[in-house]
């Protein structure tokens, strides 16, 4: 039976809310960026996806975030926004729409004088999930006031359901940043927790493998993405392979899955690859199409796919929406790895420049 929408819930538990009393405070999350195994890649309705999909958390690709208010004694939403220590108005916008749109579950918003300072590890825009990292941070300050101000308990497991909520109305991705080394977001009979409203977390059933992979994410380009992961999403409305495509991606969730489970990390690359390069073929099938990848793009996978017929090493890459390749393998690899990105790889990345990350434990309140 899928989940209901909790939103009526958090709607009634916002009408309890009194005005704050006249304080301040401060809080500050880093939160990761998550890298989808199984895309999500059209969207319906309130930001709910149309087929489910499954991420591995990152570690060094991350975004931090400090939020401090003031209570004031007049109404309306105030907020200053700086990112890398300055002001960014695209940014500012997003946030001032995030906020005005989740208002009515967060009323106390409009009684803050709110300071927004963020900044993150990676270049943003450039097709590594920074909205993922962004999103949740924010979220996870968000509930951290409430917390500060109503007492709202962390230690309740719907706390982080609740995270999870939130960040997906931010951004789907965001949803699934929340959790330990992998998460799913999106109903599928083949998981009894899963929804379509909020992910959750996949560590209980995780074959150790998993979470000591490495994600070795090479630098194509930090250019910012010249078509939106939103205008991509819809669209998907008018794809022609839509629908096989959402049929597909919920059977390759039940084997995705199974595969987690067991650890066999064959069948881990094939659906890895496959999904990497499904997202980028409904890209060049959207009317109108477009290409995210670049020429060195597809270098780098001949190249990978040649190391790993020739090493035996179970590496494989993925692709978010942008031309940056992720290189996925087992820690006991690392060096080996190294060594290839080194001499063979590193050349096509701009300017040499990669980041080493790996699957981590999720965000950390600072
Ligand atoms: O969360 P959004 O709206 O930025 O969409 C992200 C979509 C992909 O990153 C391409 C795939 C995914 O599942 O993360």
């Amino acid at each position: 039976m899928p989940i209901r929408n909790p939103e009526i819930r958090y709607l009634q538990q916002a009408a309890t809310y009194k005005p704050p009393n006249m304080r301040e405070g401060r809080t500050e999350w880093k939160s990761p960026s998550n890298i989808a195994i199984v895309k999500y890649w059209g969207k319906h309705g309130k930001q709910l996806p149309q087929n489910p999909s499954i991420s591995l958390t990152l570690s060094e690709a991350y975004t931090r975030t400090a939020v401090s208010y003031r209570v004031k004694k007049t109404r309306g939403l105030h907020v200053d926004f700086l990112f890398d220590d300055r002001p960014y108005p695209l940014f500012t916008e997003k946030i001032y729409s995030f906020l005005n749109q989740i208002l009515p579950f967060f009323p106390f918003l409009d009684w803050l004088d709110i300071g927004i300072s963020s900044n993150n590890s990676f270049p943003h825009s450039s097709g590594i999930a920074s909205s993922a990292s962004s999103m949740s941070a924010l979220v996870l300050c968000l509930l951290d006031i409430e917390q500060q101000l109503y007492g709202v308990s962390k230690a309740d497991p719907a706390w982080l359901q609740r995270a999870s909520f939130f960040s997906r109305l931010a951004s789907g991705s965001a949803s699934r940043s929340l959790f330990p080394y992998a998460a799913l977001w999106g109903h599928t009979p083949y998981h009894d927790s899963s929804s379509n409203y909020f992910a959750v977390g996949l560590e209980n059933r995780l074959h150790p493998v998993f979470k000591t992979l490495r994600d070795s994410i090479l630098i194509i380009s930090s250019e910012t993405k010249t078509v939106s992961s939103r205008a991509g999403h819809s669209l998907m409305e008018k794809n022609p392979y839509a629908l096989i495509r959402y049929q597909t991606a919920s059977e390759t969730i039940k084997e995705l899955l199974g595969v987690l489970h067991t650890g066999d990390i064959e069948h881990f690359i094939d659906i890895t690859e496959s999904e990497a390069l499904q997202l980028h073929a409904l890209m060049m099938s959207s009317k109108p199409s477009f290409i995210l990848m670049e020429p060195n793009t597809l270098q780098l996978i001949k190249l990978v796919r040649q190391f790993r017929a020739q090493s035996g090493i179970p590496i494989c890459f993925t692709l978010d929406a942008g031309p940056n390749l992720h290189l996925l393998y087992p820690e006991l690899y690392q060096d080996k790895v190294k060594q290839f990105i080194d001499n063979q790889l590193k050349e096509f990345c701009q300017a040499g420049a990669w980041i080493d990350d790996y699957v981590g434990e999720g965000p950390v309140k600072l």
